[in-house]
This record gives structure tokens, C-alpha cells and sequence, in this order.
């Protein structure tokens, strides 16, 4: 805590002195740090470089900065992401949604024409990113979103409703179980696909993420094993099934998704051209 005589700081002063600490990307970092501390704009923080911080405020700012520099992921820190232009809250119960996971959004978008009404799934939705998304841009559609962590639930919930989001639906349980004998016209899912011996999950944000919405057995392919196999009886005549995965997974999944009767299989890049996203066709129920 800071002592009542420490002085007043200046705003460029606790930026510079936090770039620093930060390292390469110090700067967007720095600024983002101090909006969300002071809850101005980026604006605000050009406008007003001389404005004066309490010793509290600074103290406070120097907590954060010292946070992130301990590798915490600033999505966490701030509570906050943006995933297809929503703003959504992000606790460490949920992953931090990705931009690559835009393209399971474009893709399942691309399937739902916008006046139809029909329902849809969302299979492991973590903060709500996909089925929020879904439910935004087609507001006529119903969207189900299931979890099975209750803690990430009521954060998905909880962004529906600061949002003004109505039509989602949120349950809790493992992937199918919650949804009984209900058939959709689509089902979304970016379940767990990371294998439990990768490399990656001690780097970046990963380490701070919950292992159960990272990791699955059967080198990263368990989950989608098990989605591929239970989609059929939840899926509508002619529904799809779109699952985002590894970019070394997509012949796996398409082997997957052929061999349980999906038609019209077929694999989509992300941001960076690597397979991403693959969508199957359910042509007779089961
Ligand atoms: C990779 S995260 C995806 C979160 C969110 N859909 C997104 O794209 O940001 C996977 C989610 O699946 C959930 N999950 C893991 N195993 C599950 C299971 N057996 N049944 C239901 N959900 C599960 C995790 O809790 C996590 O929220």
C-alpha cells in the first residue's frame, strides 16, 4: 500500500515505467492495463497524459502490471475478451475465446439462413462465445448451450444477459446428456482437442486456462470422437455438425465424421490458413 506522502504520479510517467516491465508488446498492454484500472478510453488516455494518479491508483496499477508481467493472461486480469465484436466477461472458469474460433462463427453462419428459424447447439460453450455469437446474428434461431463446468455456465449466462442476448437456452452436463431427445438443425462445438503431452500448454496464456477445457486423451481427438459419434441422434434430417479442431486434426476428424455417415465433409482454414474448422452433413437420421 502506498504511504500517504508518496506523491501524485503522472499518467505518461506509470505508462513508460510499466512498457518497461512488460517488455516487446509493453505498450498496448501498459495502456489497456490503465483504462480498465481508470475505465477511460484510449481517447482519454491521449487527451490527458498529464493527469495526476492518486499514490492509491498507482499502487493499484503497479498490482496489475506486475500480474500480467507474472505471465497472467490480460483477458483475466481485465475479466474481459471480444469475440465477434460482443464484449464478453471472462473469469479463469472459461477458456479466453479465440479469434480462430471466428471461423466455426462464419461457418455455422454460412449453414443458418438468416429468417429461418430453427434451433441450434452449442457443445461445451465456456464463456458463450459461439452460441452468443449464433444467437446475435440470427435472432429468430433458438440456441442451446451446454457445459459441463456450472462455474463457466454462469458466465454465459451471465454475458446473455448483460447483452440483451434472449435466445439462448444454458444447461449443464456432459456433451449430449443435457440436451435428452432433442434434435437440432445444427451442432457447434470447440471442445477440448489439445493432447496432454503438447508442448504448447506451457506456453502463453495456456498454463493459466482450465486443463478441462484444453486437454483430451487419444492424442487431442477424445472429444471429438465422442461428439462425431452422438451427433446423429440430436441432428435433424439434413443437419450439420461443425467441430473446431488442431490444425494437424482435420484428416482425422473428416475420417471421423465419413465414417459415421456425415456427407458433403469438408475442412475450413483459420486466420493463419491452417486447418481449423470441419462441417459434415447428416443426410438420414438415426
Ligand atoms: C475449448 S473450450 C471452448 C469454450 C468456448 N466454446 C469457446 O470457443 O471459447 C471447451 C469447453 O468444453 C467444456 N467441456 C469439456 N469437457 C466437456 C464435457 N465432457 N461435456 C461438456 N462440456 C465439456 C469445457 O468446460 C470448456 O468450456
Amino acid at each position: 500500500m502506498p504511504k500517504p506522502s508518496e506523491p501524485h504520479r503522472q499518467v505518461t510517467a506509470v505508462l513508460d515505467a510499466a512498457r518497461r516491465r512488460l517488455g516487446p508488446d509493453g505498450a498496448t498492454e501498459a495502456a489497456l492495463l490503465l483504462r480498465h484500472l481508470l475505465g477511460v478510453s484510449r481517447a482519454w488516455l491521449h487527451t490527458w497524459p498529464e493527469h495526476m494518479l492518486t499514490p492509491e491508483q498507482a499502487g493499484r496499477y503497479e498490482a496489475l502490471v506486475e500480474r500480467r508481467a507474472g505471465g497472467e493472461p490480460l483477458a483475466y486480469i481485465t475479466g474481459h475478451r471480444e469475440f465477434w465484436s460482443l464484449d464478453l466477461a471472462v473469469t479463469p472458469a472459461t477458456l479466453i475465446p479465440r479469434p480462430d474460433t471466428e471461423t466455426l462463427v462464419e461457418q455455422c453462419l454460412a449453414r443458418l439462413p438468416a429468417e429461418t428459424a430453427v434451433t441450434v447447439a452449442d457443445l461445451g460453450t465456456g464463456s458463450g462465445a459461439v452460441a452468443l455469437a449464433i444467437a446475435h446474428e440470427r435472432p429468430v434461431c433458438r440456441v442451446v448451450a451446454t457445459d459441463l463446468s456450472e462455474a463457466a455456465l454462469a458466465v454465459a449466462a451471465g454475458n446473455a444477459r448483460r447483452l440483451g442476448i434472449d435466445n439462448v437456452e444454458f444447461l449443464h452436463g456432459r456433451w449430449f446428456e443435457p440436451l435428452t431427445a432433442r434434435r437440432f438443425a445444427l451442432i457447434a462445438s470447440n471442445p477440448p482437442y489439445i493432447p496432454e503431452e503438447d508442448r504448447h500448454l506451457h506456453e502463453g496464456d495456456l498454463p493459466f486456462e482450465p486443463r478441462s477445457a484444453l486437454v483430451a486423451a487419444d492424442h487431442g481427438l477424445a472429444d471429438l470422437k465422442a461428439i462425431v459419434a452422438g451427433a446423429p441422434v440430436h441432428l435433424e434430417p439434413g443437419g450439420w455438425l461443425l467441430l473446431e479442431h488442431g490444425y494437424d486434426q482435420g484428416e482425422a476428424v473428416r475420417r471421423m465424421m465419413s465414417d459415421t455417415g456425415f456427407a458433403q465433409v469438408e475442412t475450413f482454414p483459420d486466420l493463419e490458413e491452417r486447418d481449423r474448422v470441419t462441417a459434415g452433413r447428416l443426410t438420414a437420421t438415426r
